[in-house]
């Protein structure tokens, strides 16, 4: 199966910030696929891999186009900088929508959080709220004026909905201020690692359940630090194979004509998610508690790698 049927011509592009443009796309070769807020697409890169870029329900967009949004990372891995190089007419190859940051049916309120290109599925969900007409608000922060993307937009879809939050001034999010009351909402963040840790403590501190926050991981393509090779043994049947530099463990699973289930690749889904027999994991996913990470007993092997020379999965 084409992992990557979809083929987008990109239409148009903006500068929403020095580092943020916001590409528009229409669809070859057939119809646009339906999609709801939350969702993304992951879009082929010419070195064989791709990467997730969240569907933006932008106002005025024509129904048969679809637009992302991209931060430009300096030393990106490749995706970003092959997205900021695109012009008008080149065309790239898209999986379908896949959503796993889904808004919640019904009519409870929704609190919105967002840091930086984390916007960019919210700013989806906001609109669909809108047009639902459910109470709710969105809390949007950045390190600095100038460097939000999307606000004009957002003042649009949001009206009074929205708070805008600078670390650099007094506006900065006050992440127990802005949960409040808010034991009866459903709570959305995406943005960086350690804001969506912080929302989440911050909920269940308000005594928001856990079935009611929902998050979603932008995750930087630059490495904490340098990858290193490593060897994966599967227990059933002691074939190893080695995981190279630059190839998570499923892309070598893969590689070695293995059928690994796996959904977001971005470790905060949990579908890729192994049982560790021996060996340290190098946890780099958002979905395991600090406890599960600490006891090295499970991983999720879309992101995380390897401490030792060798890991034994349980697969
Ligand atoms: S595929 Fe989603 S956590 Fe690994």
């Amino acid at each position: 199966m084409d992992a990557h049927p979809l083929k987008l011509k990109v239409r148009s592009y903006v500068a929403e910030t020095p580092f943020i443009r916001s590409l528009v796309f229409g669809v070859e070769d057939g119809v646009v696929p339906r999609w709801q807020a939350g969702a993304h697409l992951r879009v082929a890169l010419p070195d064989g891999g791709d990467r997730p870029y969240s569907l933006m329900a932008l106002p005025g967009l024509p129904d048969d186009a679809l637009a992302l949004g991209v931060l430009r990372e300096e030393a990106s891995t490749g995706g970003s900088q092959f997205m900021h190089a695109l012009k008008v007419g080149d065309v790239v190859k898209a999986s379908v929508p896949v959503n796993n940051f889904r808004l919640h049916e019904g009519s409870a309120p929704a609190l919105l959080f967002a840091g930086g290109i984390g916007i960019t599925p919210v700013l989806s969900m906001a609109t669909e709220l809108t047009a639902r007409g459910i109470s709710y608000r969105l809390h949007y922060a950045g390190r600095m004026q100038g460097l939000l993307p999307f606000l004009p937009q957002l003042r649009d879809i949001c009206a009074k909905n929205l708070s805008v939050h600078y670390d650099s001034d007094e506006s900065r999010l006050d992440i127990a201020a802005a949960l409040g009351d808010a034991a009866n909402a459903h709570v959305y963040v995406c943005g960086p690692s350690g804001m969506i840790e912080a929302v989440k403590a911050g909920a269940l501190a308000a005594c928001v359940s856990a079935d009611r926050i929902h998050y979603e991981l932008f995750k930087s393509e630059t490495p904490s630090s340098p990858d290193r090779p490593f060897e994966v043994e599967i227990k059933s049947t002691g074939q190893v194979v080695g995981v190279a530099a630059g190839q998570t463990i499923i892309q070598a699973l893969e590689a070695a004509g293995l059928d690994v289930l796996y959904d977001c690749q971005r470790g905060d889904c949990g579908i890729c998610q192994c049982g560790v027999i021996e060996g340290v994991p190098d946890h780099r996913d958002v979905i395991l508690s600090d406890d599960e990470k600490a006891s090295n007993k499970v991983m999720q092997i879309c992101v995380s790698r390897a401490r030792s020379e060798r890991l034994v999965l349980d697969l």
